[in-house]
């Protein structure tokens, strides 16, 4: 991903300045598109009649599509410069639809225009905005193109745009707070957990480093999912086979940031598997966030009292005065599910489909919409969550003197007098049980006390000792405060050198 810019940036020079990836402010609430006035249909010498209601309630796609304005004007702006280049359009009528779809634009970007209306969707929104601004020429646009090929452009293009912007800007800047805090907390040792029982002492900074690793591979995915939108240009495929004009496909392609145009008409207008790509990136990270946000919960409970969430990152209870709970943390953990649904959701729309293009492929958009939105407001939630909470590092040293974490070292220490592993197992898990009847921690031995289990545990002061048990484990991708620091240190020239 990191060769490629924001997906439709490739002709900012050119004459005609390409519109900005899309926002949600030029958009109208809900209600409009039942405010505005009747639609009379693009098309309407096929039909006598418009369509009633309830096909107008299941078929128009306006109040969301419309999010993908500036990548259909962006695509619309190739198409229409390409039309004029190849004399399919006269260069007046090209110039004419060029310049009136800049000055939508502009218009949307200015506040001073909104997608609303009673179109069935944004395409014929922009192309009845047109007409109305520039005329004649405003009917000559969709030429040589189809709303198929059309809607899988803008809609590559804006899953693109969002991805990558996703990618380098809220991840990273999660990321940076979690690598932040990993710095402030460096030396303090907690249980690690498996199994939800604590299992061996770690440093809470890589704990937390866990999470930056799997953030990061979330990042590459999304940056797999941006190539793989950009990969074919589907502009020129038209319905399903082509258009008998002749048409430039690469240089559209080019134009648009594409790698190339798509190599078969039938299958670009009619897969949307670059979508599932984007859901199934988003859906993994999602999940991530919501090992994270159950960490939140875990470490900020009464039982842990780790964690100190800020006032602006929690909430009251209604009744219970006392309540500072985690509910940012909860609802990311609670979401996860909706993303997920929408993944599965699209697959399974997807895999009865004959070919071509068939109107269930409109449901890709809210699927995806809502997923990414769902998922950049969870990723800003966490983000606030570890910035404005505090670690009660004083809490930490209480968390370790039950669980018996020392009892690997033991073992380990045995190993090191020559004992089996196996046997040195057994040994200190016989010494635990003893611990367990007489309701004490292993820590609470004394070494005079485990030499008296087994004489070889004389001179173990290291194996009891939390700190050497940390710092002993000193090698890539372990939990010893060198190894640590310096994986601080690496993501943070890693996060600074691509921001
Ligand atoms: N709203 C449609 C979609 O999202 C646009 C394409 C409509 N094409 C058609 N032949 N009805 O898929």
């Amino acid at each position: 991903m990191t060769k490629r810019k924001a997906a439709g940036t490739k002709s900012t020079s050119r004459a005609t300045r390409p519109v900005k990836p899309s926002g949600p402010s030029p958009v109208a609430g809900p209600d409009a598109a039942r405010a505005a006035p009747e639609r009379k249909a693009l098309w309407s010498g096929r039909f006598a009649d418009g369509p009633c209601e309830s096909l107008k309630a299941i078929g128009d796609s306006l109040r969301f599509d419309r999010r993908l304005v500036f990548e259909d004007i962006l695509a619309s702006q190739a198409h229409a410069r390409m039309l004029g280049v190849q004399g399919i359009l006269g260069k007046k009528d090209a110039k004419s639809i060029l310049v009136g779809l800049q000055s939508i634009a502009d218009d949307l970007e200015a506040g001073k225009l909104r997608v609303e209306g009673a179109d069935e969707d944004v395409h014929s929104w922009i192309e009845r905005t047109l007409t109305e601004r520039i005329g004649e020429a405003g009917k000559r646009v969709h030429t040589a193109r189809s709303r198929n090929d059309q809607v899988a452009t803008a809609f590559r293009l804006w899953i693109a745009n969002r991805l990558f912007a996703l990618a380098m800007e809220d991840l990273r800047g999660l990321q940076a707070a979690l690598v932040d805090r990993a710095h402030e907390v460096l030396g303090v040792i907690v249980p690690a957990y498996t199994h939800m029982q604590r299992g061996q002492p770690a440093l809470l900074s890589h704990q937390i480093l866990a999470y930056v690793e799997m953030l990061a591979r979330d990042g590459t995915r999304l940056g797999a999912a941006v190539d793989a939108a950009m990969e074919q240009c589907p502009l020129g495929s038209g319905a399903a086979t082509g258009v008998p004009y002749p048409v430039a496909r690469e240089s559209v392609a080019d134009d648009l940031g594409f790698d190339g145009p798509s190599r078969n008409s039938m299958d670009s207008v009619s897969d949307r598997d670059f979508a599932v790509e984007a859901l199934a990136a988003l859906a993994l990270l999602q999940v991530h966030l919501s090992r994270l946000a159950d960490d939140v919960c875990l470490w900020s409970s009464s039982e842990w009292r780790l964690l100190e969430l800020g006032d602006e990152v929690s909430t009251g209870s209604s009744i219970m005065p006392q309540k500072r709970n985690p509910d940012g943390a909860e609802l990311t953990r609670g979401k996860t599910g909706r993303v997920i649904g929408h993944l599965t959701g699209l697959l399974t729309t997807l895999k009865g489909l004959p070919m071509t293009y068939n109107r269930d492929l409109q449901e890709d958009k809210e699927a995806v919409f809502d997923a990414f939105d769902t998922v950049q407001t969870c990723v800003h939630v966490m983000t606030d969550t570890i910035a404005r909470s505090r670690f009660r590092t004083e809490a930490a040293a209480a968390l370790l003197h039950r669980g018996h974490l020392l009892a690997t070292e033991l073992a380990d220490f045995l190993v090191g007098k020559g004992v089996a592993f196996r046997e040195a197992h057994e040994i200190v898990g016989k010494i635990v049980r003893t611990c367990d009847e007489r309701e004490i921690d292993l820590s609470d031995l004394t070494e005079a006390d485990l030499a008296g289990f087994d004489r070889r545990f004389e001179d173990c002061a290291t194996a009891l000792d939390f700190q050497s048990a940390v710092d002993r484990r000193d090698h890539v991708g372990g939990t010893a405060g060198k190894r640590v620091k310096a994986a601080i240190k690496a993501w943070r020239a890693r996060l600074d050198a691509t921001s």
